[in-house]
């Protein structure tokens, strides 16, 4: 175990597995301020909100890999299927000896499939997941495991860190996935600083991978949301939970509903925590109590539907070159292939 230090910015632990395996990480104690220092200011907005990116402790990556299992969470079917087909949709693209590089890579499950794809295409694979999760550290292990001549470098950090960290990281070329729809979680705005910061920081030899969640019928965007098992539900109030163990924090989940619907005029889903009645909440970890009125929200996610001619423009603006759109056979979901131009 070492450290590397980023830009004379960022202390990381190195861990080496084995020859094969290896992965950084972020300083704790750095997370935990980051989680208190945005918290004081998020809960004390009006309105309240928190952050998606700490939805992820151990039992919310679990969380979100179960609704990925649900009948009503077509995203994950949809974009699986494209992924299943995506060997012949990026062999003409890719070089002989890219590197894939993923963003939010989670439990790597959809992973596989474009894994599969580039062993099928050259001789050696290199992958480099970057996850805020430490689910990373399990994910890697997992994929170790299946394929014995993976070389793999993870990153425990935000995108931003990330792509940091990989834009210094060597000159091979990167094919740089982003699934999921997590870019859906941005607002315009956010979305299209995101997509400079990505453009900015690749190389002319990189692709760049992106899935997104399309507009469609208003009753199947609020069912995915809302399953009828109550997975959503436990995983949006579990940052509730993260907040009270790592921040010692007296949120008691009774008190507190999942509420999620479709905003139409934004094309957005919205997630929010409701306060079932008034309240106080003690955050000593953050140094803050808050209050709470009778059916206040907490907004927790939002996560944006597209069309296909709203991304055409966002990616033109952002300085890309759209190399290939795929969409599932419902058009319920796209991946779009691109290249800095
Ligand atoms: C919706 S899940 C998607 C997981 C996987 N890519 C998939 O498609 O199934 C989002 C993943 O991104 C990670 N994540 C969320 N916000 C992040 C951030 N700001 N920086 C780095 N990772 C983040 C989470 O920990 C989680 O594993």
């Amino acid at each position: 175990m070492n450290s590397k230090t980023l830009e004379g910015q960022i202390t990381y632990e190195q861990i080496v597995i084995n020859k094969n395996l290896k992965y950084f990480k972020s300083s704790s104690l750095q997370n935990q301020k980051t989680f208190a220092a945005e918290l004081q200011t998020s809960l004390n907005s009006t309105p309240k909100y928190i952050s998606p990116k700490f939805f992820y402790d151990e039992n919310g990556s679990n969380l979100f890999d179960e609704i990925c299992s649900l009948p009503e969470y077509y995203p994950y079917d949809s974009e699986i299927e494209i992924l299943k087909n995506i060997e012949s949709g990026i062999k003409p693209y890719v070089d002989s000896d890219i590197r894939l590089v993923e963003l939010g890579s989670g439990s790597s499950i959809k992973t596989r499939l474009l894994l599969n794809a580039l062993y099928n295409i050259q001789k050696n694979v290199e992958y480099f997941p970057i996850d805020i999760s430490d689910i990373l550290s399990h994910s890697v292990q997992e994929l170790c495991n299946i394929y014995n001549d993976l070389k793999i470098t993870g990153l425990i950090d935000t995108y931003e860190n990330g792509l940091n960290f990989i834009e210094h990281y060597d000159d091979k070329p990167n094919l740089i996935s982003f699934l999921g729809s997590s870019f859906g979680n941005f607002n315009h705005d956010e979305g299209m600083k995101f997509l400079k910061t990505i453009h900015d920081m690749m190389k002319h030899s990189d692709f760049l991978l992106i899935g997104f969640d399309l507009k469609k019928d208003a009753v199947i965007l609020h069912n995915a949301y809302n399953d009828s098992k109550g997975i959503t539900a436990k995983f949006n109030l579990n940052v509730l939970n993260r907040i009270n163990r790592e921040l010692e924090a007296d949120f008691d989940l009774t008190k507190f509903a999942h509420y999620a619907f479709y905003n139409e005029l934004s094309s957005r889903i919205e997630m929010h925590l409701k306060s079932l009645q008034s309240q106080k909440i003690k955050i000593p970890g953050a140094n803050i109590t808050i209050s709470l009125a009778k059916d206040e929200l907490i907004h927790t996610e939002n996560s944006y539907k597209f069309s296909i001619s709203e991304l055409e423009s966002k990616f033109t603006k952002s300085g890309f070159e759209i190399n290939e759109i795929w969409c599932d056979s419902n058009r319920y979901f796209a991946l779009i292939l691109a290249q800095k131009i």
